[in-house]
């Protein structure tokens, strides 16, 4: 989800915006950072980890080095971890306060426990106080089953009381974040409707989302209803409970009833709220559903899922446990490795599916999933290891569509790029850790703002016309600044760019959530004064189908009305952005993947709760599934074939093929094999390579999810010929003697004048 959240323009831009008294100095202000080079990247933030330049070589040129990864022994205790500490950890404010964060990890010393307490609140107690959410925040209430007693515009209506919705943030923004009384006294009420008999545990608020005034409900009343004219009101003993509420607009506080109350309707009834604001809330409602004879609506016609899954929230340990139930229950197709650690020590585990785990096939091209690079957009994650049971699963059935992709592709699925963000929000649980606890790394960096900005120097070139003979249109090199010692590069972001440079891949989607939509590089404008500006790739086209695929066999986003998340509206332009035009992010993962290897990747916003109820975890599952498989089928598009040398038939490594038309090469791997994303069409393809003649063919690309093959056989310059043998020293033939000599003549003519 965005980066600047309407949460922290609350608190970083509201103070600029008033001083300078408009929207658009509050955007150059607010987004506009990000392009100082204090944003970017290069911070001197006290946040000096231990940057250790164990930094991946900067050169871009690295042709992937068949470094393997280990396989990992899942098997190890996990209790001696520096992880241990997290967990003992009181919980951190919203906004990461890295000193205070770093004196109770000196204090603390590593405590084994014998059990994690990471269960989430509602785990523990009674059986009746495990009511999950009815669904204010997750859209599985409608709008319709929202209404108050008053409004005080259409943007700050009932169905804006919603936990954790987000305001707009410009000026001429019709929504704002949360219900607003239209008047300020005892008798407003802010009512859901749950359509059936339920027994009611608790109710959970926030304040209004807004960046221009703070306004929350301190204290209120509930009342519960089976025809909303008769209401009884929630006791405590033989007075009306009064609740107490929030202190803040943001923190989520729940109540939970000290008896449940059965009803069909109930009513949060505001008795006080801040002094200086009016009434305004979001709230999420607890209730289980009671059979309830009365009732005619049909309950939704949920799909449920045929799948046998693991449909709960895995913390690292029990996330730790399925991948290595289904490394073990299919040996032959899967492989647990790790890409390294994060800061707290938590291993960033991958699920390797492939006929052939731990290799690398000519010509198999590789694909990859990363999830959870903001810890607290969890629904990714979940999905990752929905989807290593499912291929376990269905390969085993022999579903012949699982047995293609897990033959044909290599696949690599990353459920958690912030582990130590995760921890974090799943201790509050879903819906306590609010909008943004969870979403930085411990160190409080926002990964997808971390990795190297090299859309400014590729820029930059561009515009003084050196691309592509001086500056490369690819491969961009990472920059010295980012390499140095004291660069804030988070040890999980180094972890991915090396993974990055060791496996070609392809094909990528990174899973995030707090939206619905799927956004396409570029996602930093290149007019770095703009908040936001279309700032399409020179693969736009084949973006935005990738895009398109996702969000068309989605099955929320496919749906034609879908409620909007929070305040923009997606569903006009398909359900996919221009990362750039949403608004801009330097740094970003997808414009690193695209700039400095072969690899396109996408970002999905899964859904408008970042962190939803494990009730709603099945149904993700089924909005997903068909997106999750034929988007990875999108690695078969395009052309490929292996660059060989025309003798001795070895395949040529670092080869660039470039598509006319296209000003993004692409390079080959290691075996000399390569992969071109493309749309259908007629594409005359390049290959060349350092010492060889270069090799133009026309290559065709169907409307099949099959590849074109286009093999290139090139032939060593007679330059390089003579170079090699030069270099081997050996016994020359007659002929390359006389030329040998001819040209060590003309070299002393060069120089003798001197
Ligand atoms: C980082 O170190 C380099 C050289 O050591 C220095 O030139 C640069 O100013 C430093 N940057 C910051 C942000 O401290
Ligand atoms: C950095 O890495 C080098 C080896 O690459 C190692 O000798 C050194 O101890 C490391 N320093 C820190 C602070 O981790
Ligand atoms: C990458 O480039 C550097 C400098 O240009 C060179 O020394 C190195 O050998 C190259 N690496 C590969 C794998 O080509
Ligand atoms: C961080 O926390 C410490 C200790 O609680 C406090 O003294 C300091 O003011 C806080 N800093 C910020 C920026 O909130
Ligand atoms: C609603 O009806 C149910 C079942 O008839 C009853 O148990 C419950 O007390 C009623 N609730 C209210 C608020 O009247
Ligand atoms: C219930 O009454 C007790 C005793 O007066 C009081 O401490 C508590 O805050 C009350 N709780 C609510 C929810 O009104
Ligand atoms: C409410 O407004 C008054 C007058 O502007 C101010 O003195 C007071 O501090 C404000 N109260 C709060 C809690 O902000
Ligand atoms: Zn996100």
């Amino acid at each position: 989800m965005r980066v600047c959240s309407a949460l922290s323009v609350t608190m970083h831009c509201l103070p600029i915006a008033l001083v300078l008294l408009g929207t658009v100095s509050l955007f150059t202000s607010c987004y506009g950072a990000p392009h100082s080079s204090t944003v970017r990247m290069v911070t001197t933030e006290k946040t000096q980890t231990k940057p250790n330049s164990t930094m991946v070589t900067p050169g871009a040129n690295g042709t992937m080095k068949p470094t393997k990864y280990g396989d990992e022994d899942l098997g190890e205790p996990i209790l001696n971890e520096r992880r241990m500490r997290l967990s003992e950890e009181k919980t951190v404010d919203k906004k990461a306060n890295v000193t205070a964060k770093k004196k109770v990890k000196v204090v603390k010393t590593v405590k084994v426990l014998k059990k994690p307490k990471t269960e989430s609140p509602k785990a523990k107690g009674k059986p009746e106080e495990q009511c999950p959410p009815l669904g204010l925040e997750s859209m599985r209430i409608s709008d319709y089953q929202l209404r108050t007693s008053s409004i005080k515009r259409f943007g700050l209506g009932s169905h804006r009381g919603r936990l954790n919705i987000q305001s707009g943030i410009y000026d001429e923004d019709f929504y704002d974040g949360g219900w607003c009384a239209g008047e300020a006294n005892k008798k407003q009420w802010f009512e859901v409707d749950a359509r059936r008999l339920t027994r009611f545990t608790g109710v959970i608020t926030q304040g209004k989302n807004s960046i221009w005034t703070d306004d929350w409900v301190t204290s209120y009343k509930v009342q519960v209803s089976n025809d909303t004219h008769t209401w009884k009101t929630c006791k405590n003993g033989t007075e009306d409970a009064i609740f107490n509420a929030n202190k803040d607009p943001e923190t989520p506080v729940l109540n939970l009833l000290p008896k449940p109350m059965v009803g069909r309707y109930i009513r949060i009834n505001p008795q006080t709220w801040f002094e200086n604001g009016t009434i305004c809330l979001r709230a999420e409602i607890l209730g289980c559903s009671l059979p309830d004879p009365n009732t005619v609506f049909l309950w939704e016609h949920e799909p449920q899922p045929t799948d046998k899954l693991e449909f709960k929230h895995h913390n690292y340990k029990e996330m730790r446990k399925l991948m290595k139930r289904v490394n073990e229950e299919c040996p032959e197709i899967t492989r647990v490795y790790s890409i390294g650690k994060s800061y707290n020590g938590l291993k960033m585990y991958v699920m390797e599916i492939s006929d052939n785990p731990g290799e690398h096939e000519l010509g198999e091209p590789e694909f990859r999933y990363v999830a959870g690079m903001h810890g607290n957009e969890v629904v990714g994650r979940e999905l990752m290891l929905n989807l290593m049971e499912y291929f376990c699963l269905e390969y085993k059935k022999g579903n012949p569509r699982i047995v293609r992709l897990v033959t044909e592709t290599r696949i690599h699925l990353l459920p958690s790029m912030n582990p130590d963000g995760y921890e974090q929000a799943y201790k509050l649980g879903s819906e306590l850790s609010g909008w943004a606890i969870g979403r930085y790394t411990y160190q409080g960096i926002d990964l997808n703002h971390n990795f190297a900005d090299l859309n400014t120097p590729l820029w930059e070139a561009e515009d003084n016309e050196q691309v592509p003979h001086k500056f490369p249109n690819h491969y961009i090199p990472i920059p010295e600044y980012y390499t140095l010692p004291n660069a804030t590069v988070a040890p999980e972001t180094r972890a991915v760019i090396d993974w990055m440079q060791k496996i070609p891949f392809v094909l990528s989607a990174n899973m995030h959530g707090g939206e619905l939509v799927v956004s396409y590089p570029y996602d930093m404008t290149r007019s770095y004064w703009l908040a936001k500006e279309l700032t399409p790739t020179p693969d736009d086209s084949m973006f935005r189908w990738l895009a398109t695929v996702y969000a068309t066999t989605h099955r929320i986003m496919a749906e034609d009305n879908h409620r909007i998340c929070h305040n923009e509206n997606f569903i006009r332009h398909g359900n996919i952005i221009n990362g750039a035009d949403w608004h801009t992010v330097a740094g970003s993962m997808n414009d690193f993947s695209y700039l400095h290897t072969n690899c396109f990747e996408v970002t999905v916003e899964l859904s408008c709760d970042k962190f939803p109820h494990e009730v709603e975890l099945p149904t993700e599952w089924e909005n997903n599934k068909e997106s999750l498989l034929v988007y990875m089928e999108q690695v078969h598009r395009g052309i490929k074939g292996v660059v060989r040398d025309k003798d001795t038939e070895k395949g040529i490594p670092e080869a660039i093929i470039a598509v006319d038309g296209l000003n993004h090469d692409i390079r080959t791997a290691i075996d000399g094999d390569y992969w071109r994303l493309l749309n259908p069409g007629e594409y005359e393809v390049t290959a060349k390579a350092e010492g060889y003649h270069p090799s133009t063919k026309t290559c065709r690309v169907s409307y099949e999810d099959r590849p074109t093959i286009c093999d290139f056989y090139i032939s060593k310059t007679p330059k390089q010929r003579l170079r090699e043998l030069l270099a081997k020293g050996g016994k020359l033939p007659k002929e390359l003697m006389l030329r040998l000599r001819q040209i060590r003549n003309r070299k002393l003519k060069l120089s003798s004048p001197k």
